[in-house]
């Protein structure tokens, strides 16, 4: 079967006929009562990915990461016995941040309001006058603690005190077919950042169909991912794996790049995202272009609830959605490079990084003007197209989870009276 054939045959509807073809309410996208339920049943129980281990490598390094979502922000630190800890960064006396520095390297952290001093494993270890307190136990004082555990270098944490999942079994089959993947040679990291008067599903909705690839993206990345082809830029593949998804996106070979952008492409350390190209040295993990297509350009892997890898064979890229509102997110994108060895490289990279922001600020320019439609309920339902099954599957997999956890919720209280 020719790539020509196999796309148009692809029907993802008959292949995940529990997602149905009908039309789907807007109403989880702009109802500030369920997003109230979206924070109870889904961000304060699942696993958030809050780095990489390259940012904390020895004993005595951290990193600050701060969660929109909830105001406060978590401290990731490297005790002497190498075991990486996370910390709320608040301090145990009156509450005050006891690390300002967003990294570093550090023996402990002192409270800059009364100077509590916490060692990097989180225990409280001096408290300045400390016989003027009354029955102090330093022993229950320490910095409270999140569950952490790392996926593939990544660093995650889980605010449940006792998440109903491990990091492995939350990442499921997805994550297991992706292990391999060189994330780590991707050092040379540029990241951007925007809040975005929309809901977080909208945003991650936004990059997960090609649908609009030829008429939104039509000056930039539409002749690299559609062409004589694949017109419509359908997508080659997509994959459902529990609350997950991805998909292989379709590249065009036969494009030429304009000369300026030969050259950059030429230059980059690994191609870029948008180029179209595969680098045939980079062995790809099974669960990516998994059906080992031909025209393939990379993978949009959506890992549930709100962080998106987007890999090719030469460089990957993250984005991640902290919800604020209803209405409201905050964006945050992070892009993984390998590092530049001389000045054409490094001029291949700024290339790289100035294409693909160009294509993504065209996929945030939709976003306010959806919500407000859905706000104002000029729009009720929303009409999904057989390629834009991740979306419709979001949909599922968000309102699954919210009425899931309020029915455990509703049990175990009937259970405990
Ligand atoms: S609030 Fe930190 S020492 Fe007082
Ligand atoms: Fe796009």
């Amino acid at each position: 079967m020719n790539a020509k054939e196999k796309i148009s045959s692809s029907t993802f509807a008959a292949q995940y006929p529990e997602l149905g073809t009908g039309p789907v309410g807007t109403d989880v996208y702009c109802d500030p009562a369920f997003y109230e339920r979206e924070l109870a049943a889904i961000f304060r129980r699942t696993w958030l990915c809050v780095g990489r281990v390259e940012q904390a490598p020895k004993s005595g390094d951290f990193f600050q990461k701060a969660l929109p979502t909830f105001g406060y922000s978590v401290i990731v630190a490297r005790a002497k016995d190498q075991k990486l800890r996370a910390f709320y960064n608040v301090c145990q006396h009156r509450g005050n941040h006891v690390e300002l520095r967003q990294s570093g390297h550090c023996v402990g952290f002192t409270c800059p309001f009364h100077g509590w001093t916490y060692g990097l494993d989180g225990k409280l270890v001096g408290v300045p006058d400390a016989s003027g307190f009354f029955d102090l136990d330093k022993s229950k004082l320490g910095l409270r603690q999140l569950a952490l555990d790392v996926w593939e270098g990544f660093v995650f944490i889980n605010m449940d005190p006792s998440p109903s999942q491990t990091l492995e079994e939350a990442m499921g089959e997805q994550g297991r077919d992706l292990v391999g993947y060189p994330f780590d040679s991707g050092t040379a990291v540029f990241e951007y950042e925007g809040t975005i008067n929309c809901n977080w599903k909208s945003m991650i909705d936004s990059f997960c169909e090609t649908y609009h690839v030829p008429v939104l993206h039509r000056h930039s990345v539409k002749d690299t991912l559609a062409g004589p082809d694949n017109p419509y830029g359908r997508l080659i593949d997509c994959r459902i794996k529990g609350p997950h998804r991805t998909q292989s996106v379709w590249g065009n070979m036969a494009y030429t790049p304009n000369p300026v952008q030969g050259l950059a492409w030429q230059n980059a350390p690994g191609p870029a995202v948008t180029s179209g190209v595969v680098d045939a040295a980079v062995k790809l993990p099974k669960g990516l272009n998994e059906t080992r297509a031909k025209h393939w350009s990379l993978d949009v892997t959506v890992f549930f609830p709100n962080w998106i890898i987007v890999m090719g064979s030469g460089m990957y890229f993250t984005h991640q959605m902290w919800p604020l509102a209803a209405n409201k997110v905050v964006w945050q994108m992070r892009g993984f490079l390998r590092p530049a060895t001389n000045a054409a490289q490094r001029f291949g990279q700024e290339n790289s990084m100035v294409e693909l922001r160009d294509a993504v600020l065209e996929d945030c320019n939709t976003l306010e003007r959806i919500q407000t439609a859905q706000d104002e309920g000029l729009i009720t339902e929303m009409i999904y197209h057989d390629h834009e099954i991740a979306l419709r599957h979001q949909y599922h997999v968000v309102k699954q989870w919210v009425e899931g956890f309020e029915k455990n919720q509703k049990k175990k209280g009937k259970g405990a009276r």
